[in-house]
């Protein structure tokens, strides 16, 4: 089974930083994703994507955005349009992530818009969905899940979608070094494969999690067969870190 490991640079690195890395570690970045079990996704910043891309053309790693405008073009003064992110060579879009939720005010609908604009530009959306602490202790999580996914599906479901890939990223597990335990993941990710086959039959999706993802963590998450990848803050700044993870994802 292909495994996704996407790394989220968030705003942790400046321009010339995001450029440094991907020279330095150019040669062994090629080298992890020529692996065919393993799609190696980076989302740097906007300004760094072009550049990235050109640096990576040549090679299996794949380059993603970290959000885009939910509308594709007009007078929407400091969004980025999907067109242009795949004029510069994303092939992927990082959308609701609990950071843009909670930060740019985010909505479900506005999740939904972008999710949608990213399919009709034929980019694989990474829709990110989770549930915060208290709604954790409420043991609201799979309602949460829902809540996010439904409105989603109602705009894409009929679509013809290339790739989607889901990404549970439980809020309180975002950066903290916490992982949902075994069974509650592995029983949390049955309920979201079961509704997605009872709701929408027609849509294919691949869930990854993400959350706290080191060479700590990976080893137990990578036991959960229901997981096709992991979402990676943190630890995808780091490239021996990084390739620690993608290592022990092709020893699975
Ligand atoms: P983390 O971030 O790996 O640093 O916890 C994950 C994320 O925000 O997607």
């Amino acid at each position: 089974m292909k495994k996704y490991i996407i790394i989220n640079w968030k705003m942790q690195k400046t321009h010339n930083e995001s450029i440094d890395w991907c020279i330095e570690n150019y040669a062994e970045m090629k080298k992890l994703a020529d692996h065919k079990e393993i799609e190696l996704i980076l989302c740097p910043s906007y300004t760094a994507l072009e550049h990235i891309n050109k640096i990576f053309i040549d090679t299996q790693v794949k380059i993603g955005a970290q959000d885009c405008g939910f509308k594709d073009i007009g007078p929407y003064t400091g969004d980025v349009s999907i067109i242009s992110l795949k004029d510069v060579g994303c092939e992927y879009c990082i959308t609701g992530h609990s950071e843009s939720r909670l930060y740019h005010h985010e909505t479900v609908q506005s999740v939904a818009q972008k999710t949608e604009l990213i399919i009709n530009y034929g980019i694989s959306p990474i829709l990110c969905i989770g549930e915060t602490a208290q709604e954790h202790i409420d043991q609201r999580c799979m309602q949460v899940l829902k809540n996010q996914l439904k409105p989603v599906l109602k705009k894409i479901h009929h679509k013809k979608i290339s790739k989607l890939l889901v990404a549970y990223e439980p809020v309180w597990a975002i950066g903290t070094g916490r992982i949902p335990d075994r069974e509650t993941l592995i029983d949390t990710s049955n309920q979201l494969i079961e509704w997605f086959a009872i709701e929408y039959p027609q849509v294919s999706f691949v869930l990854l999690y993400g959350g706290s993802v080191d060479n700590k963590t990976i080893s137990e998450l990578n036991q959960i067969d229901q997981l096709q990848g992991f979402l990676l803050g943190r630890s995808g700044l780091d490239f021996q870190m990084l390739k620690n993870i993608v290592l022990s994802c092709l020893e699975r």
